[in-house]
């Protein structure tokens, strides 16, 4: 069985971006195994700590490694992505060795989706930033997204209620996606 980490992008107990990504897990059902990523215990990239690589960094490739795709599920924070999701990657781009720029990276070919949940650009300006970062470290980002622009209730209720559209557009990723990692 196909195996699908999930990455979030929000650190909050209460993300909308979690929730988008449980709709996308019960989508997915049991056609891929799905996992989701917990990237709090990585420390901020620091070279001088990088080799040998810190014992939660080593985690965190080999599950990435593992996967057959990665599915991120990112807020946008101020028209790009957020820190913390720069930060896994960031660590993924980097060799196991010093030096050794010829090995491949883990990230390096890894097949990737993007959907997020936002303000009004759905945060169209966040994954546009995420795409170019991901592909300048060679991860190959499918081009079907998903980008839901939060309804009122989210935003005042801390309700969030996704649209028949936005449903729709959210299964046809999940759909893209499986075949996408076949
Ligand atoms: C530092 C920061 C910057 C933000 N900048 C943006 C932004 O540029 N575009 C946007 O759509 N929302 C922005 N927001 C609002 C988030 O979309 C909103 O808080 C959303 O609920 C976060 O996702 P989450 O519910 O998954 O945590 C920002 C929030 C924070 C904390």
């Amino acid at each position: 069985m196909k195996r699908i980490l999930f990455i979030v992008g929000s650190l909050r107990k209460d993300s909308f971006n979690r929730q988008l990504a449980h709709e996308a897990e019960k989508m997915i059902g049991t056609r891929a195994e799905v996992t989701y990523l917990d990237y709090s215990n990585v420390p901020f990239i620091n070279q001088d700590i990088e080799f040998p690589e810190p014992e939660t960094v080593n985690q965190l490739r080999t599950k990435v490694k593992e996967a057959d795709g990665i599915w991120v599920f990112t807020p946008e924070y101020n028209f790009s992505y957020p820190g913390h999701v720069k930060n896994v990657f960031d660590w993924l781009s980097r060799p196991l060795v010093a030096g050794d720029y010829d090995t491949k990276t883990v990230i390096n070919g890894k097949k990737v989706a993007l959907s997020g949940a936002g303000g009004k650009m759905a945060t169209a300006k966040c994954r546009e930033k995420l795409t170019e970062l991901l592909t300048f470290i060679k991860a190959d980002v499918m081009e079907l997204q998903t980008g839901v622009a939060l309804n009122v209730e989210a935003w005042t209720e801390g309700r969030m209620i996704l649209s028949d559209e936005q449903l729709k557009n959210l299964k046809e990723q999940a759909e893209s996606f499986l075949k996408f990692i076949e």
